[in-house]
């Protein structure tokens, strides 16, 4: 039997909880591993699916990797395989960053497409367009995509759009690439920063990362290090919606309120109050939560991976809230899950209109990892039990989400297996 969240609502949250390395900065981070032979220990890595499957598919290609808690040790000096193992590369999108990595140290590279969440069409054509600029020759045939890098120079890349992925690759593929080579219109996300620093931690140069500009000069080799990557601001994002939608208190240790203005200042909007300081973020909710408009955009944007968390906590306001999806296409996945526990959403193409009222307990299903998160955020200040179904796809960005959230008072169980 599958595991389900089972949440009773109506609980309080109050306490502090401490926000662990981002999955997304640590999925890059562990591509760019590649580009050294030394080894490389990386810190606070939380145990969630995506970064497993990362680590599997480096396995495969022959590395050695070790986890010990958080630590994790990435030996690369085994690494014998330019081809990405097939079945695994289909279950995490993340394993396309695996082509610029591949590429800097084989000069060769062979992936599948990629899976991940079904929010939209998500494709690929900007990594490969980039590539290509940079000497790459790459084929495409029966799903399969092979790279010949032997040709390989410096380029002048202009992203058509700010793809946090296409960026980071492209980054990744200049590291060992003589020349300088430049990303423009590159996306700024604080995770391209923490890249950047970790790619220069081990003796890479790389500049101008969270501007729209990055310059990539390159290196004969990189050497290893040790490195912290940057706190998760979408788990402290969410955690801050659980407290503001339960009538809360929290502290957030380790949160990044620099990395997180768009999201606090809606919630500020909202109506909580935000103390931000170099510890952590604290949140203190109002005692009914105000509508407010949101309009996901690149960093520093509102983020897209904080939208269906956003639509929770606009269920319970007392007006009528506006929340736009720009950087996906389909992402609204979990307001018909909200609509079963009482909510009143009316969405067109990309707009969902959110009359805020109250939400019911009810059995729904998570149809991918931030929508989950989204109706645990719901079941938490819903009135009666709320059962959520599929949680496996909120593993892939929480670390035992119910632990986290039963130290700060909530009661919500993992059933099932
Ligand atoms: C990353 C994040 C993801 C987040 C997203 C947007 C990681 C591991 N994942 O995903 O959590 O939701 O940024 O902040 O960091 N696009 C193209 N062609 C491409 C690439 C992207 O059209 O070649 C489009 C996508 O379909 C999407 C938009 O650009 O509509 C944004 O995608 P992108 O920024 O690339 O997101 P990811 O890197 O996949």
């Amino acid at each position: 039997m599958a595991e389900i969240f089972r949440i009773i609502g109506g609980r309080r949250l109050s306490g502090s909880a401490a926000i662990p390395a981002a999955k997304n900065a640590v999925l890059p981070i562990l591509a760019a591993c590649l580009l050294t032979d030394d080894d490389v220990t990386l810190s606070n890595c939380p145990l969630l699916e995506d970064i497993e499957n990362m680590r599997r598919i480096l396995e495969k290609l022959g590395c050695r990797t070790e986890r010990t808690g958080r630590r994790l040790t990435v030996r690369t000096a085994s690494a014998a395989s330019h081809e990405m193992p097939d079945g695994l590369s289909k279950t995490l999108r993340s394993s396309i960053f695996m082509m610029g990595p591949l590429l800097g140290r084989f000069r060769k590279a062979t992936v599948t497409y990629p899976g991940g969440c079904e929010i939209g069409l998500r494709p690929i054509d900007l990594h490969l367009k980039g590539l290509r600029v940079l000497g790459v020759d790459i084929r495409e045939a029966h799903g399969r995509i092979d790279c010949d890098g032997a040709h390989m120079h410096a380029g002048d890349v202009l992203l058509d759009f700010p793809s946090v992925g296409a960026t980071e690759n492209i980054m990744m593929a200049a590291v060992l690439t003589p020349g300088e080579t430049t990303i423009r219109n590159a996306a700024r996300e604080p995770e391209i920063v923490d890249l950047q620093m970790f790619i220069n931690a081990m003796g890479g140069r790389v500049s101008g990362a969270g501007s729209g500009i990055v310059r990539v000069k390159g290196v004969k080799a990189l050497h290893g290090a040790a490195y912290q990557p940057i706190p998760d601001r979408i788990t402290a994002g969410t955690l801050l919606c659980a407290a503001a939608m339960t009538g809360g208190e929290i502290q957030l240790e380790g949160a990044r309120a620099d990395c997180m203005d768009a999201v606090l200042i809606k919630l500020r909007e909202a109506g909580c109050l935000i103390e931000a300081s170099e510890d952590g973020v604290r949140l203190t909710a109002p005692e009914r939560l105000r509508p407010v408009d949101v309009f996901t955009q690149p960093y520093p944007g509102f983020p897209t991976d904080m939208q269906a968390q956003m639509m929770a906590l606009c269920c319970l306001a007392g007006g009528t809230s506006i929340l736009v999806e720009n950087v996906f296409e389909n992402r609204f996945n979990h307001a018909a899950q909200l609509v079963r526990m009482g909510a009143d959403i009316t969405i067109h193409h990309r707009t969902a209109v959110v009359r805020g009222g109250r939400l019911t307990g009810a059995r729904v299903q998570a149809r991918d990892l931030r929508a989950g998160a989204a109706l645990a955020l719901a079941g938490l200040a819903a009135d009666g039990m709320t059962e959520i179904e599929d949680i496996h796809l909120i593993d892939r960005g929480y670390e035992r989400l119910e632990d986290t959230l039963t130290s700060l008072g909530a009661q919500i169980r993992r059933l099932g297996k």
